[in-house]
């Protein structure tokens, strides 16, 4: 463990175990759609990759870039979209939106609604981490990995000012990084 992270929620093992089992979940749902996997950058790129591996159904992927966070550990509440999905066979496609956690759930509602508006055949959101208790609007993910209590995490694609994502397990920064 690095010695900005005060400890370690969710370990290596927990976290393949989990996504090989989301990763099922989701083969046994969307047997014989057509299934897009949309990733919001750059959070869910350690777990959009996991994930995809243990598909056991074909599937494409996409990336979109949002922000919501201005840097540091509170959101800014507006969504911008800075890189967008262009496709024109997006009215075929049954998109999976795939990110690393869901905090206010500001970011997954908008861009459901956007996705909906933009054609998508059918949207359906997949978080690794969802956190309930700072939730701002009402919206429920088809598939969470695991819900966390309200502290400031870091690892598997998750990041503090961009860094931190390459850790392989999911932990607690130190208060002390981020309130200097
Ligand atoms: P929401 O729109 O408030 O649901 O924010 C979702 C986004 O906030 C995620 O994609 C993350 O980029 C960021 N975020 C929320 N909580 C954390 C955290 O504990 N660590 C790192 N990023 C976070
Ligand atoms: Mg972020």
């Amino acid at each position: 463990m690095i010695k900005d992270v005060e400890k370690i929620l969710l370990s290596e093992k927990f976290i393949e175990a989990k996504v090989s089992e989301m990763a099922e979940k989701i083969s046994r749902d969307y047997e014989g759609k057509n299934l897009l996997l949309l990733g919001i950058l750059k959070g869910s790129v350690v777990f959009m990759g996991d994930l995809m591996k243990h598909l056991t159904i074909p599937t494409q992927i996409d990336f979109m870039r949002v922000s919501s966070y201005g840097g540091g550990t509170v959101s800014s509440g507006r969504v911008n979209i800075i890189l967008d999905i262009f496709r024109g066979d997006l009215d075929t496609c049954d998109v999976l939106v795939v990110e690393d956690i869901i905090d206010s759930g500001k970011t997954l509602s908008y861009l459901v609604q956007y996705l909906k508006n933009k054609g998508a055949k059918s949207v359906k959101t997949c978080t690794m981490l969802d956190k309930p208790s700072r939730r701002e609007v009402d919206f429920t993910p088809d598939y969470v990995g695991a819900e966390i209590p309200d502290e400031f995490v870091v690892g598997y694609g998750l990041d503090y000012d961009e860094n931190y994502r390459a850790l392989p397990y999911i932990g607690v920064l130190k208060r002390e990084v981020y309130e200097k």
